[in-house]
């Protein structure tokens, strides 16, 4: 479906319609003027597989195309619609009509049998070298990919230029910024997108400045005003250097949380006692594990960089690697926890896992810890059941779940791995002591109130970072 505009404006295609820039074509749908007039026209462009079609179709016909609690996102899908400034395709020749392009397709880590990552910018690169076939010569090329770093002024900068020249076409005033996004999927999606603070760069003077602008038409700068850094290499330093750092103190917290599990003391209430020091207000808590698609890829970012990009020996980011590796390995310190429980064999043990998403109130299981932990489970003969309220089909593990929180009865374990709004209700905790088996809260799921209320019922409950119940 191509809908023709309402009126001319400026066009911005969004190169990428997943999780990022399906929210942000939205939002850069929604900009307004100061007569409530769009600022611009949006065309979202997703490759032309059978992904690509389903999310273009389900924006075109005014859906968000994943689960989302978000109200806002749900309703701005269904305005820009009715205001007639955005449309989907799968189609690439529609980058030509763009003034600005907003790049969010993915950039992915490979891993060879060892385990060790490595970079692989084939097909980061053949989506820079579409737009190179299409765009014409002045246009605002903004990456918000998460890349690594240097990415912008030695793949970006090259493929697009060689691809300018060989249609004849002057450089110029071809203008090249990165600024990457801080998106929140969950309840405040799309606020998270234009109330927040930006930090931006360009690869020259005027890149900066028509990304400064085109910025400012979308984010709410009166309240979170925009950080300029001096070079595109920075700005995208400052987003895997912002991701590594919460890989890296999320991990830092790992033997923390096993030393009060073996002492018997509560490592919530210590943390939330540290963090009344104004300096450590945002230390992490000990939990299920990290999962999504960012921080646990980032942080290999700036040593790959080093290496491929900037030809450098030295930079191994040994605390970096670290962070990935106790993080991708904490889902399996719950597994050993519930199997000491359970007698030491998971050999035909029930067990039921409640949330598979990386993250509370979010549909997205890309690298969830649920799924290390479910595959491990699996393999020790565990026999697994799957709940999570935002999710019907788990594509990691090919199976369908079920639409209603299960019986809770019949298991030998219950496990909670996301605190999702409807594992914190008064009506939920009153099923899981009905149900009289072995409850183990990976992630600090279950409130006081609730934790009082199974106590008092003389529920069997372990825990990930508290030894103290
Ligand atoms: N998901 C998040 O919460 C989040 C937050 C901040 C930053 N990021 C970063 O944003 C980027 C995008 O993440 P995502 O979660 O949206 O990924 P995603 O995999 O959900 O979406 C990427 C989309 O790009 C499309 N695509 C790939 N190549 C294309 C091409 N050549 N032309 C058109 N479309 C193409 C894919 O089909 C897919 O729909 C990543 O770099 C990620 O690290 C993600």
């Amino acid at each position: 479906m191509m809908v023709k505009f309402a009126k001319e404006r400026p066009i911005v295609c969004v190169q990428g319609l997943g999780f990022v820039g399906a929210a942000m074509s939205l939002a850069v749908a929604s900009a307004v003027d100061k007569n409530g007039e769009p600022c611009f026209n949006v065309i979202g462009i997703d490759l032309p597989n059978s992904a690509g079609q389903e999310k273009v179709k389900a924006l075109n016909n005014g859906r968000f195309p994943f689960e989302t609690t978000d109200q806002n996102l749900i309703a701005a899908a269904k305005n820009v619609r009715l205001a007639k400034n955005f449309y989907a395709t799968c189609d690439d020749k529609e980058f030509a009509k763009a003034d600005i392009v907003v790049v969010d397709v993915n950039l992915d880590i490979y891993y060879d049998a060892q385990k060790q990552p490595y970079l692989n910018l084939s097909a980061f690169k053949k989506a820079m070298r579409t737009l190179g076939q299409r765009l014409k010569e002045d246009v605002l090329v903004m990456v918000e990919t998460t890349v690594p770093p240097g990415t912008c002024e030695k793949v970006v900068k090259p493929v697009l230029e060689e691809e300018f020249r060989k249609r004849g076409l002057h450089t110029d005033k071809l203008k090249i910024a990165h600024s990457y996004e801080r998106v929140m999927p969950g309840d405040y999606y799309f606020y998270s997108i234009i109330n927040y603070w930006r930090v931006f760069s360009g690869v020259d003077d005027k890149s900066r400045e028509a990304c400064r602008a085109f910025l400012s038409k979308i984010i709410n700068i009166a309240d979170y005003p925009l950080t300029e850094l001096k070079s595109t290499t920075a700005s995208e330093t400052a987003k895997v250097l912002e991701n590594s750092y919460r890989a890296t103190t999320i991990a830092f917290m790992e033997e923390w949380g096993r030393f009060a599990e073996a002492v018997g003391i509560n490592m919530f209430d210590i943390v939330d006692a540290i963090r009344k020091r104004p300096t450590h207000s945002n230390m992490r808590q000990p939990g299920f594990g990290v999962g999504g698609y960012c921080l646990t890829k980032d942080p290999y970012f700036a040593k790959l960089a080093a290496k491929d990009l900037f030809h450098l020996d030295g930079f191994d980011f040994p605390f970096c690697s670290a962070a990935v590796r106790i993080n991708n390995a904490m889902p399996l310190v719950s597994l050993e926890k519930i199997k000491s429980e359970l007698g030491g064999n998971l050999h035909g043990k029930k067990i039921l896992l409640l949330g598979i998403s990386y993250k509370q109130d979010v549909g997205d299981t890309r690298y969830s810890p649920a799924e290390i932990f479910a595959k491990a489970a699996q393999e020790e003969g565990a026999l697994m059941t799957y709940y999570d309220p935002m999710i019907r089909h788990w594509d990691e593990m090919q199976t369908d779940l079920p639409a209603e929180l299960p019986d809770l009865r019949g298991y030998d374990a219950v496990v909670l791995t996301v605190c999702h709004g409807q594992f914190t209700t008064t009506d939920f905790v009153q099923k899981l002591a009905a149900a009289k088996t072995f409850i183990f809260d990976a992630n600090h799921v279950l409130s006081a109130a609730q934790l009082a209320f199974l106590k008092n019922k003389n529920c069997r409950l372990r825990f990930i970072g508290r030894g103290d119940f």
